[in-house]
């Protein structure tokens, strides 16, 4: 691979802030230096730009099924959107159905998502059904397939739904071996009885999913989550919080100097539950798990983000197409036409993250550059394991480099999107700041509107151990 020599851009990571060159070789920052020169290198001159460690997103579901329903992004159109949005890393996930093992549902997913990826890859490991042999297993998932994060569900009851019991097993097993468990925390019985209260009454329409999944039961679940991780003494990781009831019962752990962590995402931080007033079907492009919550809720998170309760925006991108002729029924929120609650859940976002935080983030004055990078790249790194090859830019960290115009505005819809889906959850929204350019271990992939990579070209990491971060 040629050398390639990025000249003049203001480098920032979650602690330097600094203009300086980047010269790259097979892959890697060789050197971070003034002046430098090396003949027969590409040069990009990144003069007027900044330049961060590339994103990455610790939470999207690529090609996931969903009951009936399949996310319409396939590993390839998705992680071309997060390129274009300045990821270079994701951490998507391997669904365990009944009776598999750990080590089949791995390599399964592997097998579909190797040839397609874009974008450096691995999984969070999702456990439905957890017995001694899958509890056996999970050691050498940690130590020698490179996997040291497991995702339990305690909502979706007869579909993803754990018990407790099987929280707390998974967790003493994981938790001696540099493992950690992210939770998706709501109450699903409770819940259920809610869903079906609703439907008894004919509250069909989107807008009941916001009414059946209360803040107070995404609060419950993050207390029991953390009550019981502390039991197992194991790092817990709460994704996608959007309730401050539930925030502080994070704050109150970490508080107590327990390892409990916590992600949100920008569809929690910019948006709010007036979106589920559109008329007609309009606001099932908004169901998603949890639910927009009040504009009230809003400088919580924020306060959160600043002060480290809260350490990760990752997206959940886990896009379904509005329309049914897009792509079909399967990929679509339509299979919830006549009941909210068939309505695939999930939204697209995997392309806007870094642009949303820095223009309403950090040109708002919420959250430093500094913060911004930690937020969006090094806490994700440190948090599951892929520190420093990735989340910096330092000598022999990898070359995933993105070039950023701070000044650029542009106008955030899914004509110019890349996503496989037809709606964004910005449609029209202007945003200052734009991904001018994408490096993936030194090779240019995103230039401008311009795509540049190849289908199969990111690679699986296997990871260290996960929520060892601070
Ligand atoms: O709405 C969401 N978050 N969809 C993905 C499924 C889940 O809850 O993780
Ligand atoms: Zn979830
Ligand atoms: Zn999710």
């Amino acid at each position: 691979m040629p050398l390639t020599l990025i000249k003049g851009g203001r480098i920032v990571t979650a602690v330097d802030d600094y203009t300086a060159d980047i010269l790259i070789r097979d892959g890697q920052i060789e050197t971070i230096g003034r002046d430098l020169a090396a003949e027969s290198a590409d040069v990009h001159d990144a003069t007027g730009l900044l330049v961060f460690p590339g994103g990455i997103d610790v939470h999207t579901h690529m090609e996931g099924p969903q009951g009936p329903a399949m996310n319409c992004d396939t590993y390839e159109s998705g992680t071309i959107a997060a390129a274009f949005g300045g990821t270079t890393t994701i951490v998507d996930f391997a669904y365990q159905s009944k009776g598999d093992s750990a080590k089949k549902t791995l390599d399964d997913r592997v097998a579909l998502a190797d040839p397609q990826v874009c974008i450096d890859y691995s999984f969070h490991l999702i456990l439905v059904d957890v017995n001694r042999a899958v509890l056996a297993e999970l050691p050498d998932v940690i130590n020698h397939e490179g996997v040291s994060s497991f995702k339990m569900y305690m909502a979706y009851p007869d579909i993803l739904m754990v018990d407790d019991a099987a929280i707390f097993r998974t967790m003493r097993t994981v938790g001696h071996h540099g493992g950690m468990v992210n939770l998706h925390a709501e109450n699903g019985q409770v819940i259920q009885v809610l869903i079906e209260e609703a439907l008894e009454q004919g509250n069909t329409a989107p807008k009941a999913h916001l009414l059946t999944r209360p803040r107070l039961m995404e609060a419950e679940a993050t207390h029991r989550a953390i009550r019981i991780a502390e039991l197992a003494e194991v790092p817990v990781y709460i994704v996608h919080l959007s309730a401050p009831e539930a925030l502080e019962s994070v704050v109150e752990a970490r508080d107590r100097g327990l390892p409990a962590f916590a992600e949100t995402c920008p569809h929690y931080l910019f948006l709010d539950d007036s979106q589920y007033d559109h008329p007609g079907f309009e606001s099932a492009k908004y169901v998603m798990t949890p639910p927009l919550r009040s504009h009230h809720c809003h400088q919580a998170l924020w306060r959160g983000l600043r002060f480290d309760d809260l350490q990760i925006v990752a997206t959940d991108h886990c896009p379904f197409c509005i329309n049914e002729r897009t792509m079909g029924l399967k990929y679509s929120k339509q299979l919830g036409q006549d009941n909210f609650n068939q309505i695939p859940n999930g939204a697209p976002g995997v392309e806007t993250r870094l642009v949303l935080l820095y223009d309403g983030g950090v040109r708002s004055g919420k959250i430093s550059l500094n913060r911004f990078v930690q937020l969006t790249s090094t806490a994700p790194a440190k948090m599951f394991g892929l520190f420093p090859r990735k989340g910096a830019i330092a000598i022999g960290s990898d070359a995933d480099l993105v070039l950023f115009d701070p000044n650029k505005t542009q106008i955030l819809s899914a004509q110019t999107h890349h996503s496989n889906v037809d709606y964004s959850l910005f449609e029209g929204r202007e945003v200052t700041g734009s991904v001018e350019k994408v490096f993936l271990r030194g090779e240019l992939i995103v230039e401008g509107t311009q795509w540049l990579g190849r289908s199969g070209m990111g690679q699986f990491q296997k990871r260290g151990a996960s929520g060892r971060i601070l």
